[in-house]
Order: structure tokens, then sequence, then C-alpha cells
């Protein structure tokens, strides 16, 4: 435990500045601060920064609806942001915006050295463009039929349906969804950075020991295979955004300049602080760097990034950390199930110490969602919080006062050795810490407050009280109690900062870091007990959904936020923030095109994640007379396991189609459409095979 102090500087994912901070934004903030707090208690010098990331068409299309400019929209966000982080205790050392004179300067020389070592490229391309609106279009404003299969209403990106991926121009009867007119192709000149150069550097970059989750190592192994392409970093104005030096009318791409944001924070850290930007920054830095972010945006972290920094001059990441999604109650995140809680909604409602040690004890080192069901939420935190942890300086503190005027005793031999195991986890737990293992760390924690419980329920301090021979006993039991807790809130000092920051003021200490817990607090006068935490109630829940519902009913409509990269790999469909408008019916058909179509209930048998496709799951249908193998592009929405057992209905004579993954023989139903993905189930009783007519 004794190593010399690191340096470290660590960042979270920028968050958009078009919208509010929501739920599953927080497990990423939350768990970087729990990381972030635990090296500063070990003594290591460590810098936290983020930012809001304020450039791209969808910010710049949301000020014209409001009738703002970009920069009094990104404003506001960015207070919004800051309130909603500080109150769930997320202690960044710095909080910028990429829309900075720091991440301008540092953006275009940049792209100036990438340019020296001949990594830009420029060519013209044809893209879809907006006649009326007088612009591109991104992707994600488009819509219309699908090419492959002709799925209505889709993305001009990829197919939610068939889970094929096209380019908008190659859509049938696109529109866009800004002014309604039918995109024309048009064609501009475009610069890319020319990542394929850097192939050979990047693949033994990325298999570097200890930089990536193997998980993640294999993914990429993936995208290596397609093979690299070069990356279009410019985007046509108006955008809003930082103009491409030695150009007219070009803006970087706002992927290029978003993670520029990290260094442009830092910066702006330096100036207010004096500490040494190029010590941090430069080629060789000895500074250690981490990057936590989603599984979503793995593709710019570990591909774009590590490649412009190394190209520009810069260190690279020591590692970058991924974590998976938030699901609330076993369904991805939604507006219309009222799923998508923002912080805002929460803090009105919550204590933030509850949803810390939520995550927390959910939290592993590895690239999987997480689940936050209302009723196990309330019932874990009450349970560990109130009935483990509280439960054991508020059974016992009252006796302090009582009797002994508030001072601890100085505890005997006896006392002291059934201390020390506590203080031996110090070692373990860190470790767990420190490998963000945070789930097993609260386990650990757990098991402790289980066993200082029942110690105290064997020595029964309450039935020492009641005889007046028995104060010595009374002192060294209550004592070593109140020990106990202090060491265990020690270890969650990381997690619950401010339940920490309440029982050092009990506790009478003036500061605490990770060594704090090898001492014991002996002949040393402790403050009244006062609540350190009250239990949740599922009221509480109810009247914060209720909130939340209404206050995202009443939000202004807003376009999905564009994530678009070359690989069909990194393609990640997100929660839809658009309210559900229903789309136009579809021409007139006669009954007997309806009865060539022969849908049959279909019993899922089994349902499996092809772990290739970000949307498909693999379905293996049974409808009476003999099973279909059907890929349905219905991940957004539901968890193979959520699937397996239930009743549906499919198109059971589809001709069958050959898919990268294998042969698809079928399609099942759902509806769907901006409010999300609904599978099709027939009343209960329906028997597989059953024609649907
Ligand atoms: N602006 C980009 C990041 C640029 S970093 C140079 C972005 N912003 S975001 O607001 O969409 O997401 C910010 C972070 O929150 C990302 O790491 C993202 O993965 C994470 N999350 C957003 N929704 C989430 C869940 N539902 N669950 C867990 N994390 C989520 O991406
Ligand atoms: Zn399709």
């Amino acid at each position: 435990m004794c190593q010399p102090s690191r340096r470290m500087l660590v960042t979270s994912a920028l968050p958009y500045a078009n919208g509010p901070i929501h739920l599953g934004h927080m497990v990423e903030y939350i768990q970087t601060d729990i990381w972030v707090r635990f090296q500063k208690l070990m003594g290591n010098d460590c810098t936290y920064v983020c930012a809001d990331d304020a450039h791209g068409t969808p910010i710049m299309l949301r000020a014209q609806n409001e009738g703002i400019t970009p920069e009094t929209l990104i404003g506001r966000i960015w207070q919004e942001h800051r309130r909603d982080f500080a109150g769930f205790d997320i202690g960044f050392d710095h909080y910028h915006s990429t829309h900075s004179d720091e991440n301008k300067t540092l953006a275009q020389g940049i792209y100036i050295k990438l340019r020296e070592a001949g990594l830009i490229s420029e060519k013209d391309i044809e893209q879809a463009y907006d006649p009326v609106k007088g612009m591109f279009l991104p992707d994600r404003f488009v819509k219309g039929e699908c090419p492959k299969c002709g799925a209505h209403d889709q993305y001009g990106d990829s197919c939610e349906s068939c889970g094929a991926t096209y380019s908008p121009l190659e859509m049938k009867n696109p529109v866009s969804t800004i002014t309604g007119a039918t995109p024309v192709a048009k064609t501009s000149r475009h610069y890319f950075f020319e990542l394929p150069k850097l192939q050979a550097w990047l693949s033994d970059w990325i298999r570097t020991e200890g930089r990536l989750p193997s998980q993640l190592v294999n993914k990429l192994d993936e995208w290596f295979k397609e093979d690299l392409q070069a990356w279009d970093i410019s985007r046509d104005a108006p955008y809003f955004g930082f103009e491409i030096p030695d150009t007219v009318d070009k803006f970087f791409y706002v992927w290029l300049d978003a993670p520029i944001g990290y260094i442009g924070s830092f910066k702006a850290y330096c100036d207010k602080t004096g500490v040494n930007f190029d010590d941090y920054w430069k080629a060789d830095s000895d500074v250690e760097l981490y990057h936590f972010i989603g599984k979503d945006i793995v593709y710019f972290h570990t591909l774009f990034w590590p490649s412009m920094l190394h190209a520009a001059g810069y260190r690279t990441p020591t590692a970058v950390f991924a974590h998976g999604f938030l699901t609330v109650n076993g369904q991805k995140m939604s507006k219309s199930r009222g799923t998508f809680i923002t912080a805002e909604a929460y803090l009105n409602h919550l204590p933030a110490q509850a949803l810390r040690y939520y995550f927390a004890a959910k939290l592993s080192n590895r690239v999987e969602d997480i689940d936050l069901s209302m009723e196990d939420f309330v019932q874990r935190v009450n349970s560990d919080l109130v009935g483990k942890l509280v439960n054991i300086a508020s059974r016992c503190s009252g006796f302090i006062q009582k009797f002994f005027d508030g001072k601890l005793a100085t505890l005997n031999a006896d006392h002291m050795a059934i201390l020390a195991p506590y203080q031996q986890s110090s070692e373990s737990i860190a470790r767990l810490y420190e490998q963000r293992e945070f789930g097993h760390a609260m386990r650990e924690i757990m098991a402790l407050a289980d066993q200082a419980n029942a110690w105290i329920a064997e020595v029964a301090p309450w039935q020492l009280a009641k005889d007046e021979q028995k104060r010595e006993a009374l002192h060294q039991s209550a004592s070593l109690a109140i020990n106990l807790f202090r060491v265990l809130m020690v270890y969650l000092n990381p997690v619950l900062p401010d339940m920490a920051n309440q029982a050092r003021a009990f506790l009478q200490e003036s500061d605490w870091n990770w060594q704090s817990a090898q001492t014991a607090l002996e002949n040393h006068r402790i403050a009244p007990y006062s609540a350190l935490f009250t239990r949740l109630e599922m009221k509480q829940v109810e009247a914060m959904m209720t909130e939340n519902a209404q206050a995202v009913a009443a939000q202004p409509q807003r376009k999905t936020e564009t994530k678009s990269v070359t690989s069909e790999a990194s393609k990640v469909t997100e929660a839809t923030q658009t309210d559900f408008v229903p789309e136009a019916i579809s021409e007139e058909i006669v009954i007997e095109d309806f009865m060539k179509i022969d849908l049959r209930v279909a019993l899922i048998v089994k349902a499996e994640a092809v772990p290739e496709a970000d949307k498909l799951v693999k379905l293996t249908l049974d409808i009476g007379v003999g099973t279909r193998q059907v890929f349905a592009g219905i991940k957004s929405a539901y968890s193979p396991e959520q699937l397996e057992g239930r009743l549906t209905v499919m198109v059971a004579n589809l001709k069958p189609r050959k898919m990268r993954f294998g042969m698809s023989e079928g399609m099942v139903l759902a509806g769907s459409g901006d409010g999300g993905l609904y599978l099709l189930t027939p009343d209960s009783g329906a028997q597989p095979g059953m024609r649907v007519k």
C-alpha cells in the first residue's frame, strides 16, 4: 500500500449539450467519480475533467427551434448539467465546454499536425441534401423505406427491421425529417483522416495489455478484419462547430473536436491552477490517462482518438474503460414507457447517495448492461445502507452519550483483536476498487457489516446497559461498534461521500484517507447521532416517476443525436428521443393480397444474442409444424432472456433470406416507430402454429 503517489488524469465522456442528464448517463459519471475519489483517498494525484459536448447538427437545430443562438442554448444546458452533476456529488476538478477557445486552438492545431503528417485527404462525396432547408442531412435526419426489405419509417443509416445498413440516398421514398422535403443528391468536398495509414500502429496499440477490456479487443479485431476506412471529419455549413483551417464553409465534424475537449478542459484547468500542461500531454508523458466511456462510443475512443493523438505528437490513453448500458425495470430506457428518468426528477424525490450505492453494487469492470429495477433498488438500499450500515451507529451511539459523556473508550486487547480483521480487509477492498470491481467491493463491505451486526446482537449492549455493574463492558462494546462503523464508512467513502462527511461530523474527525481505517478512534469525544440515512419509500419512487413523465411529455420535440461512423459494427440505435408520430396508411390492397401472407402464432423456444450484430436476436420459433430460425432486429427493446417462452406472431411463408449470420426464415411482428418497439403477443391460450387472420 505504500507505493509512491501516481499522477493520473481521468475523464468521463462529454455529454451532449442538447438534452438533460438522465440516469443512464449517471452510470458513467458515478462510476468514474467513485474511482477518482478512491484514487484521491489513496493519496494519488488524480485529476478528473469533463465538459459539455456542444457542437453538431441537433444542437444547431434545437436552438433554431427555440429561436435562440446555439451559444445561448449550450450556456443554459451547461448550467443544468452542472447542477445535476453537483446534485449527485460528482467531483469534477474542472467542467468545461467543447465550444471554447482552448478547444478551438487545440482542434485546429491537431488538424494541422495531421495534415503535415500526410494524413488528411480530400474527396468529393455525394450526400442527401434538403433543398428546402438548404443543408446536407445527417443520416438520422432522413427517413424512408429500407432498400433491402422495404420496411417503412426507417432511419437513413440502417434498418431496424432487417438490420441492413445503407446510405440515405439508397432509400425508397426518403423524406427529410426537418422539412418533410424529398432529399436530393448533392456533391461537396469532404476532408478525411487517413486512418488506414495508421492501421499497423493501431493494431499494436489496442493489443497492449491492460489498454482495453478483452471483450473490446475481440470486437475491434472484427473491425480490423473489415479493414479500416478513412474517416470523414468535415461537415458543410450551416453547422455549429469549428471552421477547418484553410477552407471555406467547412466545419469539423462534432466527433473530431469532442475528444479533443478532454484536452481543452484540462488546458483550462491548468490555466486556473498552474499545473504543467505538457507534463500530461507530451508524447512520452508518465502521467496515467484514463477514459471512462459507454459501450456505444468505443469505436471513437479506441480507433480514431488514439490514432489522432499519436499522429499529432501527443501521448495516448493508458487505458479506456467501457461500461454497459442502463436498463430500467429490465427494458431499454424509453420516453414512452416513462423510464427515461432525468437526473433532475430523481434528485427532486430521492437521495443521490442511494443511486450511487445501487450503481456501485451493480458495477463491475466488464462491459455489461446494468438494470435499475425500482423495487430492487428500494429494497437493496434499505437493506444495506439502513439495515446493515447505519444501524451499527444508530444502535450504539446513544449509550456513549448517555453514560460516557460522548466519549469513546480506549479499546482493550480483546476488542482490538475483533477490530483487526476489519482493518485487514483494507487491501483486498482497495484492490477491488482499483480494478473497478465495485459490486464485489460492496459485497465484501456488506459482509463485514453483517459480521459487525451479528457481533453486536451477541453482545447486546442494550442488555449490558441495564446492569450498572457492566458499565465498562458497555463502554467497550459500544466504542468498538462505533469503530467498526467508522472503518466501514472509510471503505464506503468513495461511493457515499456525503454520508461519509456526515459520519465524520458525527465522529468529530477532520479528514479521512484510505489509511484512516488503520487507526482506532479511542478516548475521543463524538457528537450526538443524527440520522445518516432515511429509509426509502416506494411512494418516493412513484412520485419521481410521475413527475418525470410529466416533464418528459412537456419537453419540445427533439431529434435523436447522430453517432454516425463508417463501420457497420459500431452503429448503435439509441434510446429514441423523438415523440411518436404515426406514419401514413400504406397503399390499399385486396383480401387476396392479405391472404397470401401466412401469419402463425409462434412460441419463442430459444433467443440468443448475435454478438456480431448490435440489433439482432436469433430466435428459434416453434410453429406447430416445426421450428423456424429468424433473425429479428429487436435487441434494442428486448434481451434474449425476456423473450424465451413468449408467444408471438410470425410471417411463416416469407422467402428465407441469407444473412451474414445464417438463414432467416421469416419475420416476427412488432409495433415500431419513434416510440419504441413492441413485440406482438396473442392472448393466452393461443397455440403455436395457429393461423392468424
Ligand atoms: N457526446 C458524446 C461523447 C463524446 S466523448 C468525447 C456522447 N454523449 S452522450 O450524452 O450521448 O453520452 C455520454 C455518455 O453517457 C456516453 O459514454 C454514453 O455511453 C453514456 N450513456 C448514455 N446513455 C446511457 C445509458 N442508458 N446507460 C449507460 N450509459 C449511457 O456520447
Ligand atoms: Zn430492412
